[in-house]
Order: structure tokens, then sequence, then C-alpha cells
């Protein structure tokens, strides 16, 4: 199966973490490696009946079998770190790459004040300051970090040498394209490139490495913080149509607006996809809930689905209809034997 990276095609809160379980599940990687700017995200993850909300380790978690690495470009927070690992029993399995840089409490109070949360609107985690201090080559690194001692690894070195025996590994982004301090809209966006090119760059693996690019789109937008959102709509039709939701790590309502092709059809280039998921299909078209199978969705669905394989010029490969990581229509077979 080899390398594929998985990164957000709009503003974040796609639905990464069910996708990437579901993949986990379904595919076995022997390593997962989150990239991303780091404990600003909130992948959410339903299995079994349990939800898991995860900050800080891969969203691949739900596969025991599975390494979870985080890669040097992200920012780690040792308390949010510690209480995941923990939650999930996973010791003995999570690392982190030596040169993660850490995210210390007066990172976390400069940004719960001022320009960052008045103008831009940040998530108060702590990751813009702790990026500013790496650039500026004060901040401490995880190898300097004792309550790390444990879980330091060459997250490159690791990654790399599983994909040369042959491996499967996922890596996993986080934010969304749009959001991209380089790409985005700024200085509405994160503090870090979250393309899929940013995302490779933070675990150690070059352009060559990658097999597939897969871009998540929500059904719908969304967006937490300041910055424009096209078609926006006022918050009563956003809970009419059942599109109400609160930012799994500040709380917030999401702010939101119709699928937009021509933001999509943007991300789809910056990230050079190879395939697309869809996740919350059930959430624009009624009754298609729990559906896994392309040919049981309603001819609107299938109409929306195969628009966006249009105007994107990319497969439709896995359309979420449901919370649970196995709600999902997986549609690789089909498009490998262009039945699609
Ligand atoms: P920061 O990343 O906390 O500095 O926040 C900058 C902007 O990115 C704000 O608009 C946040 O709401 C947004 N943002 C950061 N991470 C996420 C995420 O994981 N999901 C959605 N929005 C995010
Ligand atoms: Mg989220």
């Amino acid at each position: 199966m080899g390398c594929c990276v998985i990164v957000g095609g709009a503003y974040g809160d796609e639905g990464k973490g069910k996708i990437i379980s579901y993949l986990a599940l379904k595919d076995k990687p022997s390593i997962a490696a989150r990239g991303g700017v780091g404990p600003n995200a909130g992948h959410t993850i339903e299995y079994n009946g349990k939800t898991l909300k995860l900050r800080m380790l891969p969203s691949a978690v739900v596969n025991e079998s599975t390494r979870l690495l985080i890669g040097a470009g992200v920012l780690v927070d040792p308390v949010v770190f510690f209480r995941e690992v923990e939650q999930l029993g996973c010791q003995a399995r999570a690392k982190v790459d030596r040169n993660c840089a850490i995210i210390e409490s007066k990172h976390i109070t400069l940004d719960k004040e001022g320009h960052l949360k008045d103008t831009i609107g940040t998530t108060g985690t702590g990751t813009g300051p702790a990026n500013s201090d790496r650039v500026m080559r004060v901040g401490r690194i995880a190898a300097q970090e004792e309550s790390l001692s444990n879980y330091l690894e060459d997250v490159a070195l690791s990654l790399n040498s599983a994909l040369d025996r042959g491996e499967t590994v996922l890596v996993e982004g986080t934010q969304g394209t749009l959001l991209s301090l380089y790409h985005g809209d700024y200085p509405y966006v994160t503090s870090k490139d979250v393309s899929a090119s940013g995302i490779c760059s933070d675990v150690g693996i070059g352009p060559k490495r990658v097999d597939d690019v897969l871009v998540v789109f929500k059904s719908y937008l969304t967006r937490v913080g300041g910055g424009t959102l096209e078609g926006e709509l006022p918050a009563e039709q956003t809970l009419s149509r059942g599109w109400q939701e609160y930012g799994s790590v500040t709380g917030r309502l999401r702010r939101a607006a119709p699928f937009n092709f021509k933001l999509a059809r943007r991300s789809v280039v910056l990230n050079s996809a190879t395939q697309i998921a869809i996740t919350k299909l059930d959430s624009i078209f009624p009754d298609m809930g729990h559906k896994r199978a392309f040919t049981n969705l309603s001819s609107e669905a299938r109409e929306f689905v195969k628009k966006v394989e249009d105007e994107l010029a990319t497969p439709v490969v896995y359309i979420g209809t449901g919370p649970d990581a196995e709600d999902i229509i997986d549609r690789r077979n089909e498009v490998k034997n262009g039945k699609r």
C-alpha cells in the first residue's frame, strides 16, 4: 500500500479523524505519523461505541498494532500528550521526535490574549507563540524535556526505514489547507503550512516517497475564528440544516456555509490530490446515514459526488455516511477497475 498522506481540504474539522481511523483498521499500517501544527487540532473518532477526542496522538490509535509517531515539525504539549497516552494506554507505541518543539504555559497565556485572541481567534492552545519561539531559536525541544525521555525517537528515520521495507504507513495532517500560513487568507490562518508538502516535511519524508495524497472535504464548510467564509449562513440556518458543530478544542459554534467548488479546486491543486474523501454526506442528503455502498445512495447524492469528481478532476474514493469509523463507502475497487 505504501505511503498515504491525508490532509484537510478546507478550514480543518473536515472529518479527517474518522477517515484515518477507518484506514487504520482496514489497511493495518505499521506506522501512523502525525504532522501539522500541534494540539490546536481536535480529531474526533467514534469506534465501538466509544468517542475519542485526540489533540496530539495520531487518529490511527484505533488499530492497536500501529505505532503512533509525532513528527519533528509538530509542537508537543506534554500535558496533553501524557493525558492522551494514559487515557488510551498506548505507552508502548507512542513516540515523539527528538526535535519536536515544546509548548510551555507561557505560550498558552500569550495565545489567550490581545491580537491572537481578539483578531485571529486562535484556539488558545499556545501553538502560535511556541512556533514563534521556535523560529527565534529560543524554544525548548523534546530532547531537553525530562518527562519525554522514554518517548523519544528519530521519526524521520523510522518512517523512511518502514517505507524501505515496503510497509504501509499513514501520514496524518491536521487543520486544513485553507488555514495554511502560506496558502490561506493571511492573517486568518494557523502558524504553519499545513498543505501536504508541509505535512511531509513535518514528519521527514520527501515528495517522492508519497504514493497517495488523500484530501478530505466535508459536504459543507465550517470555520472557527476570524476570516472570510464565502456563503456563510446565519446561525439560525446553520441550526435548521442540522449543520451545527462546536469546536472540539474550544467549544465555539462553528460558522457554516455550503460546499464551495472553487475553494475545493484550489485545495486539490495545492496538495496535488490523487484521492478525495467526502465526509458527512448524510448531513446534506437525508436518509443517507450508515450507507456502505455507492449503489445504495439516492440519485441526488450520487449526482453530488459525480459533480465533485468532475469539477475537481479527482476520484472520490471514500464517502462518510455516519460517525462510526465503519460508516463509510470505500470505492477503491470501483476506482481501480474503472467502474466508477
Ligand atoms: P491557531 O492555530 O490556534 O493559532 O488558530 C488560528 C486559526 O486556525 C483560528 O481561526 C483557529 O480557529 C483555526 N484552527 C486552528 N486549528 C484548527 C483545527 O484543528 N480546526 C479548525 N480550526 C483550527
Ligand atoms: Mg477538529
